[in-house]
Formats: C-alpha cells, structure tokens, sequence
C-alpha cells in the first residue's frame, strides 16, 4: 500500500492505494496536517474481528459490499436486477498536475462500470469531491444512488446539523452520535427550507471556537441525503448523495452520470474554523461578488401587489435621501399580476398597471442615484395564465398523458402555482428568450430570482425529473448570465428555500428567510453565515412591527442584526417617521463605512455561558480593526452579562474599544424604566462613555464588563488598533 497525500496549511489528506488485499483506495486520514507520511502503514491495517468476514475491511472510496463494507454502500444500481454488488478494484489514480488533487479511477469489468473521484484539496483547507460513474456494458444501467463518502475518526462523536422551515430556517440541532446511519432526506426538489447547509461532527462540547470538528455542506439544489453512517465495526462515515427517483437515471451505453459536489471542511477551532474554510473558499473564487455590495431597497413588504408608479416612485425618493443604491421591483408588475393567484410565466410588463412599460420607473430610480432590480420566478406559472392555457404540455408532471380525459394530472396546487417543465427545450428556450428580452430591454442590474414552491412529482413524460430538472436551472442561469455579465442575481425560494453551493455558482447572494423579524433573524443570519460570508446573505431592515411574526423590535436592534449581512430595507418607508429616517440614514452611513470590513473580514462567534446572549464580530484579515454585535436574545438568566472575552484579535496589539451604535447623543448609558435604550441598569461600567483601551490579550482573556441589556436590544461595538 502506498500514500498519496494532498496537504493545505490546515489539513492533511492520505489517500491509501490498494493492493490485492485492498483493492480499492481509500481515505484513510482526513484532518491536521501530517508533517511526515513516510510511514508504515501497517500501522492503519485493521484486525479481523470474531465473527465478522475472514479478511481485513476495507473502506473504500466507494463502499461496497465485495470489500466487506456492511454499512450503508456508496454505489447502488442494477441492470434489471443483475450486476447489482459491484466489486470496484482501483485501476487508475493521477494526481493533478498542480499536486493539489487527484482523479482516482476504479472499475469493475464483469459488471461494465467505471467510478471516478475528483478530489481537490485548496489551499484554504476545503476539500472538494466529485464522482462520476460510466456505463461500460452493453444494456443500460439502472443507478439508484452514487454517494461520496468521508471518513471521520470516532471522537467525532457530537453531531450539529440545521433545520428549519418557513420563516425559521437554518436552526441548530445537536446530538450524540449513535450506531446506525442517520440521515437528512430532502425531496423538495429544490433545496428545502429544512435543507441543513452543514452537517458537522466533533469532539463532544465542541463550540463555536474550541473542538475539532468536519464539516460537509452537499452543494445541490434537488433531492438529496446527507448522512453519518455509524457502522458497528466503530468506523464513521460522513456522507451525501442525490436521491434519484425510481427509473430516473438509466445510463444507456457509454453514458455518465456526474454527482454534485460535496464540500469538506476540518477545524480544530470550532465551528470558527469551518466558517473560515469557507469564507476563504468563497472569496477566492473568481466569481465572487467584488464590488462593494449596495444598500437596497425591496418593495415586496413595503407595497406587496400594490403596483403604481406615483407611490413606488414616492418610495424611490424617501430610499435614495436615506441612502439605499438599489431599488427591488419585487412581484406584482407583470400581465395580470394582481395577486398570487394568475400571471406567473406570462413575463411580459402589465399593459394596464404600466401603459408606458417600466422605462418611468427605472429612469426616476436612476435619476436618483440608485440601480434598479426585477423580481422574477422564472421556473413556475399559475394555471390562470396565458402560457400554462397554451402549452399545458409544459407543466411538469408526473403522467405521460397531459389531458385529464386521457389520464393526465398535475401535481397538487401550492401557492396556486405549477412548475414549469424545463428540460422540455420549448418550455425552456421560452422562458430564456422572455428574461433575455426583459434584460435587453430595460436597465436592469439585479435579478431576485424567486422560486416559491416545492416541485412535488417533478416529471417529465411520465419519467421523474428532478435531476434534469435542476441542471436545466442552473444551465438557465447560465446562459443568462453568460449574455448579461454585469447582472447580478438573488436565489431567492420563499425566502431559504434554496440557499446551497450549487445555486452559488452561479447566482450573487440568497434571500435566507422571508422573515424580517429581527429576533428570528439573529439565528438564520448565524447559521447561515457559518457557511455563507455575510456579503452573499441578504438581511433587510423591516418596520417596527415584523410582517410574519407581529413582533414589536426597537429600530437599533433591528438595524445592528441587519448591518451583518447585505444589508437592506423592506419597509414602506413613506409611513416612517422622521427619526425612524434618520437612524435609517445613521446606519446606512455606518454600513458604508465599516462594508469593506464586513465582507471582507472574519467571522467570529464567542463562546457564552449565558444562552440568551449573542456576542459576534467580523476582524479584518490584519486585525487591526474589528465590528462585533453584543446582542440579548431574551431575558438572562444571570444579572449582568459579565465580563466578555473578546474574540478575534491580536494578543501583542494594543486597541482601543468604544460602542458605536446607537451613537453616543442616542445612548442612554442607565437605561431607566422611561427610557427605550438599549440598556437597563443604573449605572453602566465605567468604560461604557468614552470607550476604553487594552491589549489584545487583555481583551481577550481577562475580558470586558458588558453592559446589561434589555431583551431583544443589541449594541455595535468597534475596535481599532492603536499605537
Ligand atoms: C417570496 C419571497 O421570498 C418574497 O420576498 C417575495 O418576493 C414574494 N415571494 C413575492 O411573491
């Protein structure tokens, strides 16, 4: 046996390459760096237990049950029942040419197949794996699943994987780890509003900067399951696979079948770590968003269906005095757009809301100073509209038959919607040529992209079509941006419905939650940003009352959650007040001055005692300046918050500490039963006027005395160097 080992400054990767006795190669380490892998790997070989199969198990890169694999298999498929335990022995393994990666090739000659692993390790940390499977027989072959599959050591014994739904996405769970093989199954057929975008494992109590843990995040928009398989020999398996519906790939001869990718990250810092891994990831690509992200306004919960261009254009006026840069036209301006109910697929300007077209809007919205967006829902229709009454044979669905007479049926309403079938080539070029002519036609800069349904019964000619259906997507988008460079776009799916690598590929930022409610933000806006820098996550600033959950939040604990991602309005702004305008303004010009910061910067997330506590920051890459959120959640269970260590920063530096929102004039240091501030004390630590410096070290360790909040209230705190 021999090693190929792919290394980052974090993280080392072993492949270990077969031999008679270990035909197929496999990961045998995944985690810190190793100095030196000249090594005997006898040192790894496993023993044979009683009881068990005469031979040394290996796990391969894909498990299969002719290794002696009993957990759950990497590769499932047939040829109408035969062929079905395929035996892969390692037949080729080229590493890349820059020594990063390597494509690993195993094949099974009786049974005609061909698995090859693409596996890139960059320099970051991220490890990135692909597979592909090759029909080499005659008949087809009928895969079931091809899963990608890696190891993690049993220490790993606490899992954190995220949840959701509606209005509550990405929130955390935890659990120990048990034998037997856990599983996340989404069947959305988009990415799901439970969808988790990270499936962690750690020492146990690992927190946000202490623990070793690994990370994978699946980075597709269709069906899928991720997994930790808890084998009873004691060897753990993280992985992720598309869930294929039954029939859906059959691979003719010679025909491939390539799986999403998935991503991998190792910390020994915590979940920090991980987040690092991937922010590190996503800036270095080459598509990453590089222009400083603009402050937007979004009509959607300002005048939802109330289209008109004297009051959008009175909003446009009240957006561009406080400093917004771009304005969302949101749902409601196409041909019999009145409500949810009819329009969707005829995207065409409504000729009785807009006699002129769209052209006074967008120019009162240049002539402002601020770009202009367009909401669309490209992939759907309502059965009320004049493209779903012409071509009903574009609606995917699960039957051959399109007529109900002859048996046809589409799958149940939801929203009054349907989808449209889009690896149909008519239903699809239709819908390029009317965004490409919306695009061409007026200047447009930003796409919301929406996508308000689950495609339950995705199918196209009685065949199921989630797997085509989502490549068609992202080959949309594709096309479309490759004829509109300079347009960015929003993947937007009520809200979190399809926030994932594999829509980020190809799209600018996500709408995580349709819930603007600050409270539940705080914890979206968290998780999701465990993985999504915060320049690629919407968060808008809503009224004082939150649409979705009636909740009452003061302005400044509204704007402080808001201002840690691409920060936003959704806010009818000609009802507000005159000071509600003003701290508008403040926070848009504190957004504009600390943005390069925030979106370039690192995250950081401290580890509290008090759980309804939150205290986060994003550091410059050289630590010389840093932004943090001391936020309290709910009442706490302590009377003062304590002294705080502060996370991030250079021990041997000096800096200097001072609350920057609200500003001093509007801080009320005691926070008196009259008063709204943000505290409620009698007195405030002394440092709390006029700021306060320390070293690093001494900010970090000893900590800082924190004022006491009032529940749902949050302060800005920034910290710069000196000296
Ligand atoms: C759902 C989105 O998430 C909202 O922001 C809004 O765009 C509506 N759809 C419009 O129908």
């Amino acid at each position: 046996m021999s090693t190929l080992h792919l290394r980052s400054d974090t993280v080392s990767v072993l492949l270990g390459t077969g031999s008679d006795d270990a035909p197929q190669a496999e990961i045998i380490h995944w985690g810190p760096v190793i100095a030196d892998v000249d090594a005997d790997l006898r040192l790894v070989a496993p023993p044979v237990p009683h009881s068990t199969l005469d031979v040394p198990v290996v796990a391969g890169l894909v498990p299969q049950a002719s290794s002696g694999w009993l957990g759950r298999p990497g590769l499932r498929g047939s040829r109408d029942g035969l062929s079905f335990s395929p035996a892969l022995r390692l037949t080729d393994l080229t590493p890349t040419a820059d020594g990063r990666g390597a494509r690993v090739v195993h094949t099974d000659d009786a049974a005609g197949l061909e698995v090859a692993h693409d596996l890139l390790l960059h320099p970051d940390g991220m490890l990135e794996i692909t597979a592909e499977i090759v029909n080499r027989g005659d008949a087809p072959y009928r895969l079931d699943e091809l899963a990608l599959v890696l190891p993690v050591p049993a220490t790993a014994s606490e899992l954190l994987d995220l949840s959701g739904r509606w209005c509550r996405e990405q929130h955390p769970r935890r659990h120990p780890v048990q034998d037997g093989t856990w599983v996340r199954s989404g069947r959305h057929a988009r990415t799901g509003h439970d969808s988790s975008l990270l499936v962690a494992v750690g020492t146990p109590g690992f927190g946000n900067r202490h623990g070793r843990v690994w990370a994978t995040h699946f980075a597709w928009s269709g069906d899928r399951e991720q997994y930790l398989d808890a084998v009873v020999d004691g060897r753990r398996m993280l992985g992720a696979s598309e869930l294929l519906g039954s029939g859906e790939v059959a691979l003719a001869a010679g025909e491939t079948y390539r799986t999403p990718t998935l991503f991998a990250a190792y910390s020994d810092t915590g979940i920090d770590g991980i987040t690092d891994t991937f922010y590190r990831w996503f800036r270095s690509r080459g598509s990453h968003v590089a222009r400083p992200r603009p402050v937007v306004l979004n009509t959607w919960e300002a005048v939802y269906f109330d289209h008109r261009l004297e009051p959008l254009t009175e909003l446009a006026d009240r957006a561009a005095a406080v400093g917004v840069e771009r304005f969302v036209l949101d749902d409601g301006w196409f041909r019999g757009r009145r409500d949810d109910t009819a329009g969707l697929g005829d995207w065409y300007v409504d000729e009785e809301r807009w006699p002129d077209g769209l052209g006074p809007l967008i120019d009162a919205v240049h002539e402002r100073g601020m770009e202009f967006g367009l909401w669309v829902e490209p992939e759907m229709v309502n059965p009320d509209s004049d493209v779903a009454r012409e071509h009903p044979e574009w609606i995917s669905r699960p039957t051959v038959a399109v007529p109900p007479a002859a048996g046809g049926r589409v799958p149940l309403p939801w929203r009054h919607q349907q989808v449209l079938d889009l690896t149909n080539p008519h239903a699809w070029q239709y819908v390029y040529d009317r965004m490409h002519a919306l695009l061409g036609e007026y200047r447009i800069a930003y796409l919301k992209w929406d996508h308000n349904r689950d495609l339950s019964e995705a199918g196209h000619e009685g065949r199921p079509s989630v797997h085509a259906q989502t490549l068609a997507v992202y080959r949309l988008i594709d096309a479309l941006k490759a004829a509109h460079p300079s347009v960015e776009i929003e993947s937007c799916a009520s809200g979190g419905g399809r926030v994932d690598l594999g829509i980020l590929a190809r799209t600018d930022r996500v709408w995580p939650s349709d819930c603007n409610d600050a409270l539940e933000r705080q914890t979206i806006q968290r998780w999701t940003q465990a993985v999504l820098p915060p320049e690629l996550v919407g968060a808008h600033i809503g009224p004082a009352q939150a649409h979705t959950t009636g909740r009452v939040l003061d302005i400044s604990f509204r704007a402080i959650t808001a201002l840690f991602g691409h920060l936003g309005i959704e806010w009818d702004l000609r009802t507000a007040s005159a000071s509600d305008l003003r701290a508008l303004t403040g926070i848009i010009d504190l957004y504009k001055t600390h943005r390069g910061l925030l979106h370039t910067g690192t995250r950081v997330n401290a580890d509290l005692a008090e759980p309804a506590l939150a205290f986060h920051g994003v550091v410059s890459q050289d630590r010389s300046e840093a932004l943090y959120s001391l936020a309290a959640l709910g009442t706490t269970v302590a009377e003062m918050p304590g002294r705080l260590g502060i996370p991030g920063l250079d021990p041997e530096r000096r800096y200097r500490l001072e609350i920057v929102y609200p500003a001093a004039g509007e801080l009320d240091e005691h926070g008196d039963h009259d008063s709204l501030g943000p505290f409620m004390q009698t007195s405030a630590p002394a440092w709390v006027a006029g700021g306060a410096e320390a070293s690093g070290s001494f900010l970090g360790e000893v900590g800082v005395s924190m004022p006491v909040l009032r529940p749902e209230h949050a302060i800005l705190l920034h910290v710069t160097a000196v000296g």
